[in-house]
Parts: C-alpha cells; sequence; structure tokens
C-alpha cells in the first residue's frame, strides 16, 4: 500500500482570522486558540501580524504571543507589512515572515499606503537580509485574481511577481484571492502556469471564501499540482483594508474535502473542531465552515457506534 500524498496547511485563523474581528483578543486568548490548532496536528500557523496597532488593534502585542508560542509546536510564521515589521518579528526569534506584495497598485496604496513598485523593493531588500538572519520569507501576493479597486488582475502581473520572488529565494509564493474573488476556470489557468515553469514545491494557494468558491478554487489548484494552502480555523477571516473581503476557506472544510480525495493532511478533524468550536466562543462571531454540522453529526454518530461495539458481548 503507497502512503497517501501530503498536502500541508497554514492555518491563518489566528491573523487573518482575528485581525478583523469587533472583539479584541487578549494574547492569552490568542494563545489558547493557537494551542487548539497544534492540538489537532496543523504543521504550520500564521500566529499574528507585525503591523501598526493603530492600523490593526486585534494584532497589537504580538511579540507577547510568540513568547507563549509552544516549542517545536509547528511551522510558525507572521505577516508582516514592511521592514519595521520584520525587524519586530526578528527581534522575537521567530524563524519565519510572511511579506505582501500586491497584484495591483490600488490595493497597495489602500493596505499600507505606499505604491506596489515601493513594496517589491522593500521585499527585496528583506529577502537579502533575512538571508544573513537566516530567517524565511513567504511572500503572499494580495489580490492576485481580483482588486476591490481596479477589478480582474491580468496573469501576467502574478507571473511576473511570482517568477521574481522564486528567483529570489522566498521560502514559498503564495497566490492570495484576498476578496474572493476566483473562480475555479481561473485558478486553474493560473497555477497551472505557475505550476509548469517553477514546479509546486514552492507555491500556495489562499482563498477567501466570499461567494461560495472557496472549496471549488481549492480543488482547482489540488488538480493543477498546488500542495499548500492557507486556510482559517472556522471561516474566519477578512481584511478589513479591502472592501467585500469575507472569510477564509474554513480549515475544517479544505481538510474535509482533502480527506475525502485521498490526501493525507496530518490533521485530527475531532480536535479540529474542538478548536473551531473555541475560535467560536472566542470571538463571539465565527461563521464556522460549511460543512461543520455535517462533519460534528457524522463524528459524534462514530463514537456512539463505537460506544455500542463495546457494550455487544464478544
Ligand atoms: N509595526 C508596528 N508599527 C509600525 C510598523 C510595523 N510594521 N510600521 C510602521 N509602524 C509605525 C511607525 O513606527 C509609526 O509610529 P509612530 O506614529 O509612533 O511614529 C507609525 O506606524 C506610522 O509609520 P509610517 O511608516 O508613516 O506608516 P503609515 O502610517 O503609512 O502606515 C503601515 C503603514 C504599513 C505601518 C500600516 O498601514 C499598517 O500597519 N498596515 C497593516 C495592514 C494590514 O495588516 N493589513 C491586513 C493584512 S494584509
Ligand atoms: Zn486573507
Amino acid at each position: 500500500m503507497s502512503a497517501a500524498e501530503k498536502i500541508s496547511i497554514t492555518d491563518v485563523g489566528p491573523r487573518d482570522g482575528l485581525q478583523n474581528q469587533e472583539k479584541i483578543l487578549t494574547p492569552q486568548q490568542r494563545l489558547q486558540l493557537i494551542e487548539a490548532l497544534l492540538k489537532a496536528g496543523l504543521p504550520s500557523l500564521e500566529i499574528g501580524s507585525f503591523v501598526s496597532p493603530k492600523a490593526v488593534p486585534a494584532m497589537a502585542n504580538t511579540d507577547t504571543v510568540v513568547a507563549g508560542l509552544p516549542a517545536a509546536g509547528a511551522y510558525y510564521t507572521a505577516l508582516v507589512p514592511n521592514l519595521k515589521g520584520y525587524e519586530l518579528a526578528r527581534a522575537t526569534g521567530l524563524g519565519s515572515v510572511t511579506m505582501v506584495v500586491y497584484a495591483s497598485d490600488g490595493m497597495s496604496r489602500a493596505n499600507v499606503g505606499k505604491d506596489w513598485l515601493a513594496i517589491e523593493a522593500m521585499t527585496e531588500t528583506m529577502l537579502q537580509q533575512a538571508a544573513a538572519d537566516a530567517v524565511e520569507v513567504i511572500v503572499t501576493i494580495a489580490v492576485a485574481f481580483g482588486c476591490p479597486f481596479e477589478g480582474e488582475i491580468d496573469p501576467a502581473v502574478v507571473e511576473r511577481i511570482a517568477a521574481k520572488f522564486l528567483q529570489l529565494g522566498a521560502a514559498r509564493v503564495v497566490l492570495a484571492d484576498t476578496i474572493g474573488a476566483a473562480s475555479p476556470a481561473q485558478v486553474k489557468a493560473l497555477t497551472g502556469a505557475l505550476v509548469r515553469a517553477h514546479g509546486a514545491a514552492r507555491l500556495g494557494c489562499h482563498f477567501h471564501d466570499t461567494r461560495a468558491l472557496g472549496l471549488a478554487n481549492v480543488y482547482a489548484a489540488v488538480e493543477q499540482g498546488i500542495r499548500h494552502f492557507d486556510a482559517s480555523i472556522g471561516r474566519l477571516g477578512g481584511c478589513p483594508f479591502a472592501p467585500g473581503a469575507a472569510g477564509n476557506v474554513a480549515t475544517e472544510d479544505v481538510v474535509m474535502l482533502l480527506q475525502q480525495l485521498g490526501f493525507a493532511t496530518g490533521i485530527d478533524m475531532a480536535a479540529l473542531l474542538q478548536a473551531a468550536t473555541l475560535a467560536n466562543t472566542l470571538t463571539g462571531t465565527a461563521p464556522g465552515g460549511r460543512a461543520t454540522a455535517w462533519l460534528q453529526r457524522s463524528l459524534q454518530k462514530q463514537s456512539a457506534q463505537q460506544a455500542s461495539d463495546q457494550r455487544q458481548p464478544a
């Protein structure tokens, strides 16, 4: 029997999920969510961001979160918007940052107040610095499929940016559908072209589930060979600076799809659903994955069956 092929997931709930919530969690509550995700077997977590606390109050004190992370629990990364964010992350001893670049100038100006080429230049500097510091840099291309300010994005733009940062040594380049505008046909074309040009090892996708196409987009990317996805526990998420952005595709939905396709994720569904319930309780607003009720019922049925099997005399 051959082992199932692996697909890895970064849960971005502790960052993308929490940054846009009305309720601001304490670092201890953020760590509680992280610990629940570790218990579920998530191999990788985006634990917060080093951004201006004036711009995103929910992400203040990410240094306290880093200080409380269980050692060797998972691959930990934090989002940074600029070199100051990089320095703050590095000072905590974190071994990975996720820098955001933009497939449109409009989104770059709205999110970080600088033009997109200035951010690309800053990212090049960061990659050089990070190589010297032995820190990994994941480069996420925001609005890779559609922009709230500029509409549809030319795939050639995304291909140019991806090629540039793969060549400059990014640990991974992630195509982010920041507002949930992507369609499966668009995902197929863009991920197909990138996988053919660069291989899949350092590519990933990040979808938002704004119009119920999240899982269809994951499927389209899997079919083209993408083997890394960002997802967010409980479908939490959304960018405060991108009008119309809803939650990320839910981790529990993605894990269910991948399990049914025969891939190994290393994630335990029962523990994952507990993490989703916790996310819900902590934020008071978590919408939950689209499959949550169904998954909970089938787990309940399974454990009832096991209990009844144990009661049967041998
Ligand atoms: N972390 C914390 N503080 C930062 C920072 C960072 N990464 N970068 C800049 N700052 C601070 C500066 O030190 C300065 O502080 P002061 O007012 O006490 O002197 C203040 O923020 C303004 O600095 P400036 O360089 O003028 O930035 P700005 O006001 O143009 O804001 C960003 C630019 C990038 C800092 C801000 O827009 C931001 O944090 N955006 C985050 C967007 C985000 O997280 N989006 C969602 C995820 S994609
Ligand atoms: Zn996102």
